[in-house]
């Protein structure tokens, strides 16, 4: 099984998002094989637009196997944390959330412990977690479904890290045990089939080019 996730960030408004999933849709529906594919259960693909747009994808995507996910979630249950999105309140809504991303370690001063309590929340509420790891520096949760390998200096920047190096650093990371391990950073329509060839590589977590509807069919399909 390959996972293929987009990020969009903090991109995209109500009308874009439409805009982007119906090209995304008819960029599928014209490649026959690529249904197959994701019918198969040889690829699993879940997008990840911001919170206001989970809805409409929702509604769009329920009777196929792409799945939505969430960018984050909040480290609290329930409660007066105004601006927060709860486990519990997206629960049903997606299957899956992006946590511990980089830019949110950075921005937000996210800690190992506060990400390590996110995973248990969304485990709580049948959200399976994609754990962001820069390195060996960061902890892998004990309850985290994917972990996805993300070097800060390939995010955005256009210099992708060579097959040989992410397998490098997936020998060295502790805790990772036997879950699907993804790369993340600067993925594209033209590199990404050396990452999905890789066995050891289950998968990519793909930001900038996710944007672009027609790229990101090109990486389900490559
Ligand atoms: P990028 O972002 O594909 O634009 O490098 C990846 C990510 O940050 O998840």
């Amino acid at each position: 099984m390959k996972y293929i996730i987009a990020n969009w960030k903090a991109h995209m408004n109500p009308q874009t998002t439409e805009e982007w999933i119906e090209t995304f849709l008819s960029s599928l529906n014209t490649d026959t094989n690529l249904s197959k594919f994701i019918h198969s259960g040889d690829r699993s693909v879940i997008v990840c637009p911001p919170y206001p747009f989970l809805l409409s994808l929702k509604k769009i995507v329920n009777n196929t196997s792409i799945y939505c996910g969430s960018q984050d979630l909040s480290q609290f249950e329930e409660g007066s944390y105004t601006g927060d999105v709860t486990a519990k309140s997206l629960s049903g809504l997606v299957s899956y959330s992006i946590i511990g991303h980089s830019e949110r370690r950075h921005f937000y001063k996210e800690t190992d412990e506060m990400i390590a309590t996110k995973t248990e929340l969304a485990a709580k509420n049948a959200i399976k977690t994609i754990v962001c790891i820069r390195g060996t520096s960061d902890q892998i949760p004990e309850k985290a479904d994917i972990i996805a390998y993300e070097p800060v200096e390939a995010i955005g920047s256009g210099r992708n890290e060579s097959v040989e190096d992410v397998i490098k650093m997936k020998k060295h990371l502790a805790g990772l045990n036997n879950k699907p391990f993804i790369y993340g950073g600067s993925v594209t329509p033209e590199n990404v089939a050396e990452y999905l060839n890789a066995a050891e590589i289950d998968g990519v977590l793909v930001g900038t080019a996710s944007l672009d509807p027609q790229s990101f069919a090109k990486i389900v399909s490559a």
